[in-house]
């Protein structure tokens, strides 16, 4: 018999996980302010919430030029490897599992974060409607220089490099960042990819780097370590494509000859609405796949053991809930109120608004 119980363990690949309910990736700006590790106290952060199936890191820049926030963890040096060996040894010490979301940000970024203050680089140069954190505020993005179809071959080495790295420091898989406006969103809508070249115009070249990136990955990793985040209808960041339920038909019908471990969908935007525009449709999407589907946004307690129990849904990726409440999956398990988040404190800091969030059980022996 299938087992749909949300809180019951489920196999990933060849992972077992101890139920479907996955952190989402959650940026929190909490790395070493010289050099992006991380640290000690993101080891304790992410050990508290090892009780999820499975975890899924913050986006980890894969190279300097891939960063787009203040504080924010990358995947490409030594020191970065040593501070996300404390944290995956961390969650295994507490049976759980973690994989890195390998990040490149593209046009969402600004000169004082890039190496030596250049231009951001991105499909076109075309500027994100959106603001990013400097560090001391939040500011407009700088404009992007677009990348040449000469350096396409330097940015996939960085993404495998960064897989290696992910390797090195522990991690039981990927999840490759293609989601919220980022570099490899950027390629593939046509309102931020306006190239003439091999990797722009129609829906199979938005959709070559995407690709090439991913047989990158599939050299370093099995097929069965790698997940995929996509966010089809978010404008997150300031993106937008003319005909998004064909653009996302399109890279997920390509994503089936892969084996991949799994599909992540934002549903709706991201943190946003979860109702569709007119004609777009995530069950005719997710029905294109062929694998393990996770899905996130909006999720609540009921949506998501309804979801899990109609067969439609394998995974579901709870990001906010994670914030506030270390333990959500007994929480969730029991029916329990959550505690609220505190939006001050989401973004950079210490250890208030990340590792002092109490549990039911700090709670009441309090
Ligand atoms: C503080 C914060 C940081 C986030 N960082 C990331 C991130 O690093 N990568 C990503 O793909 N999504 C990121 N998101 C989006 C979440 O993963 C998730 O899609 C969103 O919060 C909706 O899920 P929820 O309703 O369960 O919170 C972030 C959201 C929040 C609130």
């Amino acid at each position: 018999m299938t087992n749909t119980n949300l809180f019951n363990s489920v196999r990933l690949g060849d992972l077992d996980l101890r139920n479907r309910v996955v952190m989402a990736p959650l940026t929190r700006n909490r790395a070493l302010p010289d050099g992006d590790a991380p640290h000690a106290l993101n080891a304790e952060y992410y050990a508290q919430r090892a009780g999820a199936g499975l975890i899924i890191s913050e986006a980890s820049q894969i190279s300097p030029e891939g960063k787009g926030y203040a504080w924010t963890p990358g995947i490409y040096s030594d020191a970065q490897v040593e501070g996300w060996r404390q944290v995956t040894d961390a969650v295994h010490a507490n049976d759980g599992r973690i994989f890195i979301q390998l990040w490149h940000v593209g046009r969402v970024s600004h000169t004082s974060l890039q190496p030596n203050g250049q231009s951001p680089v991105a499909p076109s140069a075309l500027a994100a409607e959106t603001q990013t954190f400097d560090g001391t505020a939040f500011v407009p993005t700088s404009t992007p220089r677009a990348l040449d179809t000469s350096e396409m071959a330097r940015i996939v080495e960085e993404y495998r490099i960064a897989a290696r790295n992910a390797k090195k420091a522990g991690f039981d898989g990927i999840e490759l960042h293609a989601a919220n406006g980022y570099l490899l969103d950027q390629f593939l809508r046509d309102g931020s990819n306006k190239r003439t070249d091999a990797y722009g115009g129609s829906v199979e070249n938005r959709t070559r780097l995407l690709i090439e990136v991913l047989e990158a990955l599939l050299e370093v990793w099995p097929a069965g370590r790698i997940g995929i985040r996509l966010s089809p209808f978010s404008h997150a960041n300031g993106i937008d494509d003319s005909d998004p339920m064909a653009t996302f038909a399109y890279v997920i019908s390509k994503l089936n000859g892969f084996g991949l471990a799994y599909l992540h969908l934002v549903e709706g935007e991201t943190g946003g609405t979860r109702e569709l525009p007119e004609g777009a449709s995530i069950t005719a999407l997710r029905a294109l796949f062929d694998g393990t589907y996770m899905a996130n946004n909006g999720y609540d307690r009921d949506l998501a053991v309804t979801a899990v129990e109609s067969g439609s849904v394998d995974l579901v990726a709870f990001g906010r809930p994670f914030i506030a409440n270390p333990d959500l999956v007994e929480r969730l398990e029991q029916g329990s109120d959550l505690n609220e988040i505190d939006p001050a404190t989401l973004y950079g800091g210490g250890a208030a608004g990340y590792t002092d969030y109490p549990t039911q059980k700090s709670k009441a022996a309090a």
